[in-house]
């Protein structure tokens, strides 16, 4: 019992040695950091938004699909994955758009949870080359929900949105983490929406200083921000324009 509580003990202190040397010079290494902080209650932003459990925001019964269920660091958490997918399930969505494809796990769940004849579209930063650290879209490429959806390359904040706008009826809010590319990013997503109705997501909400401070300046400043709210229990943040 000592023996394996010591082996345990011994490897989890050489992985957090790792991560936090070699592990910070790179950006998942530092995303991870931030997360493990935040789970053990660090956070140099607090939020202020109004919390609501996710019972308020769907039922307790609601049937979901869940797939990928192992996520790197930067996909969202298993849960925070599955609030997700019932949200979708809630919405019932007919277009979707995600900011941040990464490798398109969170992509995939939208996907399967959408109702049969949904598209989701995603965008990411064109790939560097085969020197890429990750293959954007990879987890739902070949795969049978592909035919749901549209990828697209670019930087959000110089892409055309103009064929997408007044389309969606849900967005994920995911990519650049910065407090300006947040703000931009929220401003095409209320655009997004079909007759300014459906729902916005946005994931990191307390756990990035920069995608709270955009937040909430939003809420703050713009009336069609004003309901959002947070997810108690994940870094999820989310306005239902009804
Ligand atoms: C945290 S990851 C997204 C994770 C994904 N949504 C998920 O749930 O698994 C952020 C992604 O945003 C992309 N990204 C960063 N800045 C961007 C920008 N300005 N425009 C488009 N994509 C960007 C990165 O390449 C990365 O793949």
């Amino acid at each position: 019992m000592i023996r394996e509580f010591a082996g345990e003990w011994w490897g989890l202190l050489w992985r957090f040695g790792r991560l936090m040397s070699v592990g910070v010079m790179g950006r998942a290494g530092r995303h991870q950091i931030r997360r493990m902080s935040y789970d053990i209650g660090f956070r140099r932003s607090r939020g202020r938004l109004f919390r609501v459990s996710p019972q308020e925001v769907f039922p307790a019964d609601l049937e979901v699909s869940i797939r990928e269920t192992a996520g790197e660091p930067w996909n969202v958490k298993l849960e925070e994955l599955l609030v997700l997918n019932a949200l979708v399930r809630q919405v019932r969505p007919s277009a979707l758009f995600e900011f941040g494809t990464f490798d398109g796990r969170t992509t995939l769940n939208l996907a399967i949870n959408a109702p049969e004849d949904a598209k989701v579209y995603t965008i990411d930063l064109k790939p560097a080359g085969p020197t890429s650290a990750f293959v954007v879209g990879s987890r739902f490429q070949g795969t049978e929900q592909a035919r749901k959806i549209v990828q697209l390359y670019g930087n959000t904040l110089s892409f055309d949105f103009s064929p997408y706008v007044n389309g969606m009826d849900f967005v994920f809010i995911d990519a650049a983490h910065e407090y300006a590319n947040v703000l931009s990013d929220s401003r095409n997503a209320i655009n997004l929406l079909r007759d300014g109705k459906g729902l916005i997501v946005w994931h990191d909400y307390e756990a990035w200083p920069g995608v709270t401070a955009a937040i909430e300046q939003l809420v703050r400043e713009d009336p069609r921000f004003a309901e959002t709210r947070h997810i108690a229990g994940t870094t999820l943040a989310f306005l239902w324009r009804r």
